[in-house]
């Protein structure tokens, strides 16, 4: 039940890594509720550390979209912020791909806020999104974007660069790996661009994206700091004081890997998820600061949590 003027947010992957983020945002916003859409609302909760005020967690898959207009009935905005189990490795065998999730889950949640009535969307797609693109990760998100583009909703797409964060997978996987391993791997030439963005500051700008800001209009959204891929191993090293030597797995040979593991069961790599981890996630954040009027943490200091651990 929802108290007099309050309005309802309803997020899809609120349970993830940077859906967490935007639902603690919102939820200490003034009189919002937050609905998480989850396959599984007991264990979604649990990922909440402590209690957390204005959140309330629904049964909802956006790959089985006939439930979805009732599960986000009530709300005035959507977030969408799905991915797949395991993402950005594939496995088709368990449905478990950008197509089926990704795309097919943003198309779903399109047709159940218009049958539902909600007026607004806020899509997270990626740096790299291109409809033309050969990598399904890419393709499917270019393809969501155009969805929604033409849905006759009011919209805001963000393509982020590489998110981090306390909770996050891959900065706190180098970190990691850098207190158990002698060397420090890295995929390709270690060039690939990136701006390693803050998840407060991604879940700063859906807030006032959810309030109007940005409406019809696509925003790359990445940190200040431009830097390759190694750069920014380097820095994590500096930061966790671990410095180990840096090795370049060659392209073709994380290629060749791909293909064998595509052959074996249970999904551990995939030539696409290559493409994905060699792929340049630089961006053009000017825009973005001109319409929201952010000021985003220096990678430097964002990542000082990594510090005490
Ligand atoms: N992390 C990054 O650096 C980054 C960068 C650029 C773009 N992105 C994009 O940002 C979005 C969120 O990424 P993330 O890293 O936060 O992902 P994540 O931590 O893996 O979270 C994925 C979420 O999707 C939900 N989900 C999965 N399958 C679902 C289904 N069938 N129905 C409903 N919910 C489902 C999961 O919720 P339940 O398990 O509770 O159902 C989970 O909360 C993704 O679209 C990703 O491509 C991420």
């Amino acid at each position: 039940m929802t108290r007099t003027g309050e309005r309802i947010v309803a997020i899809a992957g609120g349970s993830g890594f940077i859906g967490r983020a935007i639902v603690r945002r919102l939820a200490g916003a003034a009189a919002t509720r937050v609905r998480v859409l989850t396959r599984d609302p007991a264990r979604a909760r649990a990922r909440f550390a402590g209690a957390i005020d204005n959140v309330e967690f629904t049964a909802a898959d956006v790959t089985a979209g006939a439930h979805l207009a009732a599960a986000v009935a009530g709300a005035t905005a959507i977030v969408g912020a799905a991915q797949f189990d395991g993402y950005p490795i594939e496995n088709p065998a368990r449905g478990l791909t950008f197509e089926r999730v990704d795309y097919g889950g943003t198309l779903a949640l399109i047709a159940a806020a218009r049958e539902a009535g909600i007026g607004r969307f806020i899509y997270i797609s990626g740096a790299a999104a291109n409809e033309q693109s050969a990598v399904a990760a890419f393709r499917f998100k270019g393809r969501a974007e155009r969805a929604l583009r033409e849905a006759g909703l009011e919209f805001t797409i963000f393509r982020p660069s590489l998110v981090y964060g306390a909770e996050d997978r891959v900065v706190n996987g180098i970190a990691q790996a850098l207190k158990f391993a002698p060397i420090m791997l890295a995929p390709g030439s270690g060039r690939q661009r990136l701006q390693p963005l803050l998840v407060d500051d991604l879940a700063a700008c859906v807030a006032l994206a959810i309030e109007g800001r940005g409406r019809n209009g696509i925003y790359a959204i990445g940190g200040p700091d431009p830097m390759t891929f190694d750069e920014l191993v380097r820095l994590v090293m500096e930061i966790t004081g671990r410095k180990r030597p840096l090795i370049h797995l060659p392209e073709a040979a994380l290629r060749a890997a791909g293909r064998i593991a595509e052959m074996l069961p249970g999904a551990l790599f995939s030539r696409d998820a290559v493409d994905f981890l060699v792929a340049d996630n630089a961006c053009d954040i000017a825009p973005l600061i001109a319409e929201f009027g952010v000021t985003l943490t220096p990678a430097r200091a964002g990542l000082q949590y990594l510090a005490a651990r």
